[in-house]
């Protein structure tokens, strides 16, 4: 589909994939909006607009798409759910704070996301709800439970809802990826690219390949790993 002025909402669109993923669709023509706790830094543009928004809190997510609507327009066509933490370590001592705190936002507001913009998407029988899960969503690793139990929700969800909503001409793509050069989990991104780790923007150049999949077709779910093996 050609994303020519439609209407793209992305959470989480201050650093990371998000905002590469906000930089991809610009390029592609897309009106943006970004929802998120941090505007991006530096990023002005004529077709960008943020709106204040803390995903894990459903009156604000309710309120950033009453926003949107009126600031671009009823018609929204997608959906970015991007907004994600990750807190490790082992389960015995983990804190109760960072474990919700990986629901709340990776899970619930995933949730809360959806279901403000699905009664639009249904009105126009067309939309498209991407999920960015992660690799943990199919294989656990050791003290990543928390937050492999949230990812494994996200993808448990994209693959139910994508079921629920494919009659009403609606599409939902799982994304997954393994590591990714960015802030995640204290990550700080060094000057030159890490060879072992992918970029924000090859994963933003995956979510744009699905959305711009022709209409008889819908990209379900994508894998990303790193080329190589780190040894
Ligand atoms: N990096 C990886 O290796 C990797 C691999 C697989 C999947 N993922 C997933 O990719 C997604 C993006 O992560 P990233 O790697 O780009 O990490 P990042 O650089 O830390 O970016 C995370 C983004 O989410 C926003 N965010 C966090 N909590 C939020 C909240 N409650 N409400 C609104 N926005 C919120 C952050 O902005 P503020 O903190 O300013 O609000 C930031 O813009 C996450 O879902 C993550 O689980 C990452």
């Amino acid at each position: 589909m050609d994303l020519t002025g439609k209407v793209a909402i992305v959470t989480g669109p201050a650093k990371g994939i998000g905002r590469a993923t906000v930089e991809a669709l610009l390029h592609k023509g897309a009106v943006v909006a970004g929802w998120g706790r941090t505007a991006p830094e530096g990023l002005v543009h004529e077709r960008f607009q943020f709106f204040e928004c803390d995903v894990r809190d459903e009156h604000a997510v309710a309120e950033a798409f009453t926003n949107t609507q009126r600031e671009l327009g009823p018609e929204i066509h997608a959906l970015v759910n991007n907004a994600g933490v990750g807190l490790f370590g082992p389960i015995d001592g983990f804190s109760s704070a960072d474990w919700h705190a990986m629901f709340d936002t990776n899970v619930h507001g995933t949730f809360y996301c959806t279901r403000a913009v699905l009664p639009q998407m249904k009105k126009q029988r067309a939309g498209h709800l991407v999920n960015v899960a992660s690799l943990a969503a199919t294989a656990g690793t050791a003290n990543l439970a928390g937050y492999c139990a949230t990812k494994y929700a996200v993808r448990g969800f994209s693959d139910a809802l994508f079921k629920e909503v494919r009659p009403d001409g609606i599409r939902v793509t799982c994304v997954m990826p393994g590591s990714v050069e960015t802030n995640f989990n204290g990550g700080h991104p060094g000057a030159v690219p890490d060879p072992y780790k992918m970029q924000p923007a090859d994963i933003a150049a995956a979510i744009v390949h699905a959305l711009e999949a022709p209409a008889a077709t819908m990209v379900s779910e994508i894998q990303l790993r790193p080329a190589q093996v780190k040894k």
